[in-house]
């Protein structure tokens, strides 16, 4: 009935002292390889030497192996019979960073530094999601950034390898009034302006220029009427001035904001009105004419 016990407790001992005593380096426990005695011609079995040494001097019949420590900048990684450290000769190459450094058990190694990742031996900057599209998943030092067009309700308004889309304000529990609804390239505005009153005193016809302006440039229009719009709002002299092809909606949309904001006086809103909607009409764009005239309770004739 004893002996299971005595099982029990020599198995604990094996499992538990052995690694104690088996240190790296420790000889009785080296891998060994076969090497003839210079003097004595015998094939002799000597130890290996451990990761980070090198044998300065092999085994013979007199001596045991002689392991020394791999000078600076060399680096042996496993059990070994070389007689020389290896060189640490991976370098850091352009947008690389150290993630190993060269010591006695390891070689350099590299890895790309922030904002890159490894393709084809290269480091390539992680891509930005255009407007209208949001990270979904950052760039890794291995993987590209990963984009999404902005789902429903949500939004980008610029170029970013960070940025996730974000979801359009909500103008009610801000308790303002909804003036343009967001896209996925754009968020809500909103706006404090009910309605336009020629006879409103400032403030309150800069708050309503600005809304009138949002709301007339981030119409979802076509970009042929946008540009019809443009050509109706610029002075005669300036006219037949060519626009540059070819363009976004977005950036055609900055434009005329632009333009826009320009045009606009808060001391003579209503003259900036007037000639709103007369460029509106001379666009054809009659359907956004009426629908500013509603939104802003327009009552004026032109
Ligand atoms: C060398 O670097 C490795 C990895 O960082 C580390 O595990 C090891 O302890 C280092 N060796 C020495 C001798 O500093
Ligand atoms: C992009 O827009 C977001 C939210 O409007 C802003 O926080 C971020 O700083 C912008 N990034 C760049 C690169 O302009
Ligand atoms: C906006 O907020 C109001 C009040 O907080 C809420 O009733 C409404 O459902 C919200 N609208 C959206 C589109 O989230
Ligand atoms: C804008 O108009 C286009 C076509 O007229 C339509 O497909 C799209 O859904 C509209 N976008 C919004 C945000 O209303």
């Amino acid at each position: 009935m004893d002996l299971p016990v005595q099982n029990v407790k020599f198995s604990w001992l094996v499992s538990t002292l052995l690694p104690l005593v088996s240190m790296p380096g420790d000889a009785g426990n080296a891998p060994t390889y076969s090497w003839r005695d210079a003097e004595t011609q015998e094939w002799l079995v000597c130890n290996q030497c451990p990761p980070g040494t090198f044998v300065k001097q092999h085994c013979s019949h007199r001596s045991p192996t002689n392991c020394q420590p791999c000078p600076s900048l060399h680096y042996t990684q496993y059990w070994n019979y070389l007689e020389k450290c290896r060189y640490c000769n991976v370098f850091c190459g352009e947008h690389e960073e150290e993630a190993q450094a060269c010591n006695a058990t390891h070689n350099r190694a590299c890895r790309c530094q922030l904002g890159y990742y490894a393709h084809a031996d290269f480091c390539i900057e992680h891509s930005a999601c255009p407007p209208g599209s949001g990270v979904v998943t950052l760039g890794t030092p291995t993987q590209n950034t990963q984009c999404q067009p902005c789902p429903k309700g949500t939004f980008s308004d610029n170029s970013s390898s960070t940025e996730r889309c974000q979801p359009h304000r909500n103008c009610t529990a801000f308790g303002m009034f909804l003036n343009v609804p967001g896209t996925s390239f754009h968020d809500t505005m909103c706006t404090r302006c009910a309605s336009f009153l020629s006879s409103t005193p400032e403030p309150g016809n800069k708050e309503c220029e600005k809304a009138v302006i949002d709301f007339v440039a981030f119409q979802n229009i076509s970009l042929k009427r946008l540009r019809k719009l443009q050509q109706a709002l610029e002075t005669p002299d300036s006219w037949q001035r060519e626009w540059p092809e070819p363009e976004n909606r977005a950036a055609v949309q900055k434009e005329l904001l632009h333009r826009l904001t320009e045009l606009s006086d808060p001391q003579e809103s209503s003259i900036f009105v007037l000639k709103l909607l007369q460029a509106l009409r001379k666009a054809k764009l009659t359907t956004l004419e009426k629908n500013l005239r509603k939104r802003f309770l327009l009552a004026l004739k032109d």
